[in-house]
């Protein structure tokens, strides 16, 4: 008996001597980057299966009375059927009569084996409703989801706004799409600006985890709010590398992976669009086949001509590569040269970007009395760059080595943009306000309660490398 209770009571000390072992070893040990997705070697869990995944809602080009649905299944479901009907409090959605609207099927084959992807295209809805919808699988049903109509005309409207997801997304997305829904619960629309995922070339379809890791990070968002992302460079891969025939040929994931306006640029069709919500015309380009495959000239007559034919107050521009660069290293002058006399022409108000892993803000043109369109570029994802001297002493604010979401508020003649961190401190903000001089919003900044910029601390990143400051 004397035996056990010595023993009880050396377990203690005993106990601390190995956690004090413990942390000074963690301590010491040297860290190694994490990989880009948390998908174990040759597992093949993210296999399309029975039940519909990966579930995306896009607005139509009128948002008002329509949406489509793009969803996944395994090979044995081919024009499945989506049903739909106006919500409502009893569990007997559509009275056992919902509207059917029957899908195309397309084929996807990736690593984890042939998928169908699936897009339902719904149309002839009424403005600012609340309905209920479901899509199917093999015997089987999604959850009814809700999805409300934008308002026929102007309203209130609330948006979230995200630069490059891109990298280890489950572990270190999910976390700031979570944060944005706290800050944003009346969120209606969300902006992807690009390189969703890493890919980078690595062939086709072998991205397929990472698509799966996007919509594990994104859960519960593109099923419940109007999805409308912008193509990313890493959303293409490079064919024929390191020969005269190089070129970049489109992702097979982007065009089903969500069912987007299909009213894009001649020829850049599958990466361009448009849509109207609720007194905005948003336009969505395509950067990399500005910068790659001479995309310019189409993109920037088709973007005037879905600029002239726009009846509201405001308009705004998302791309993935940023007019002016963060990186020391970098410039998009082809984006200038054919993009800025349209943006000016149109006075669109705002252009939000990614593609350079940090943030910056900056009007189109240093001495533009309104201060608008404004530019900024934005970044959620793990990789962080290191800011260059040009970006530095033309942006402000500026960020390094920090995950970011945006929340805009459209209201009347006024527009409130907020930066936050993943931790939900305010990083950015300023208003927009249209005087009704049909010219120009003015640029209204607030200072009031925002943090320090925040630069990076490191000298390089764990994988050595100086331009970044994590990966
Ligand atoms: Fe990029």
């Amino acid at each position: 008996m004397a035996g056990r209770s010595g023993w009880r009571a050396l377990a203690p000390a005993g106990l601390l001597v190995l956690v004090l072992a413990g942390s000074v070893a963690s301590a010491q040990a040297p860290r190694e980057a994490e990989p880009n997705t948390r998908v174990p070697e040759g597992d093949r869990g993210h296999a399309a299966g029975a039940y519909p995944d990966r579930i995306a809602t896009s607005p139509a080009q009128d948002a008002a009375t329509g949406f489509a649905v793009a969803w996944r299944t395994d090979a044995r479901v081919q024009a499945p059927r989506l049903q739909i009907a106006p919500a409502d409090d009893s569990p007997d959605i559509g009275e056992g009569r919902p509207r059917v609207v029957e899908a195309t099927t397309r084929p996807l084959d990736t690593r984890n084996g042939r998928a169908h992807q699936h897009r339902a295209d719904v149309d002839g809805l009424q403005p600012g409703t609340l309905y209920a919808w479901r899509v199917e699988g093999h015997r089987t049903w999604s959850p009814w989801f809700h999805f409300r109509t934008a308002a026929a005309d102007a309203a209130p409207l609330t948006l979230l706004y995200f630069g490059d997801t891109q990298n280890q997304n489950t572990s270190l997305v999910t976390r700031v799409v979570r944060e944005s829904r706290r800050w944003a619960p009346d969120a209606r629309l969300a902006l992807f600006a690009g390189d969703l995922v890493s890919g980078g070339g690595a062939g086709m379809g072998a991205d397929d985890d990472e698509w799966a890791e996007w919509f594990e990070a994104a859960s519960g968002l593109p099923e419940d709010i109007a999805t409308a992302p912008a193509v990313g460079n890493h959303e293409f891969h490079q064919a024929h590398e390191d020969t005269p025939q190089e070129t970049r040929v489109l992702s097979p994931h982007w065009p089903l992976a969500f069912a987007l306006p299909r009213n894009g640029a001649p020829g850049f069709e599958d990466t361009t669009y448009w849509f109207d919500y609720q007194g905005v015309r948003f336009v969505v380009l395509d950067g990399t086949s500005i910068l790659d495959l001479d995309g310019g000239p189409a993109q920037a007559r088709w973007l005037d001509h879905v600029l002239t034919g726009n009846p509201h107050r405001w308009s705004v521009v998302q791309i993935h590569q940023p007019l002016y660069a963060l990186r020391f290293d970098r410039d998009y002058a082809p984006l200038r040269e054919h993009l800025a006399p349209v943006l000016r022409k149109h006075h669109v108000d705002l252009v939000l970007q990614g593609h350079d892993h940090g943030y910056g803000r900056r009007p189109l043109d240093e001495d533009a009395r309104a201060g608008t369109p404004q530019l900024v570029v934005s970044v959620v994802g793990a990789k962080q760059y290191r800011l260059g001297p040009q970006a530095l002493a033309t942006m402000a604010p500026i960020g390094e080595d920090t995950q970011l979401f945006q929340v805009l508020r459209f209201d009347g003649p006024v527009l409130r943009y907020e930066a936050r961190t993943a931790t939900g401190r305010l990083y950015d903000a300023f208003e927009l306000h249209d005087d009704g001089d049909g010219g120009s919003k003015r640029l209204v900044e607030t200072e009031e309660g925002r943090i320090a910029p925040r630069r990076c601390t490191r000298e390089a990143s764990l994988k050595g490398r100086e331009d970044r400051c994590w990966e």
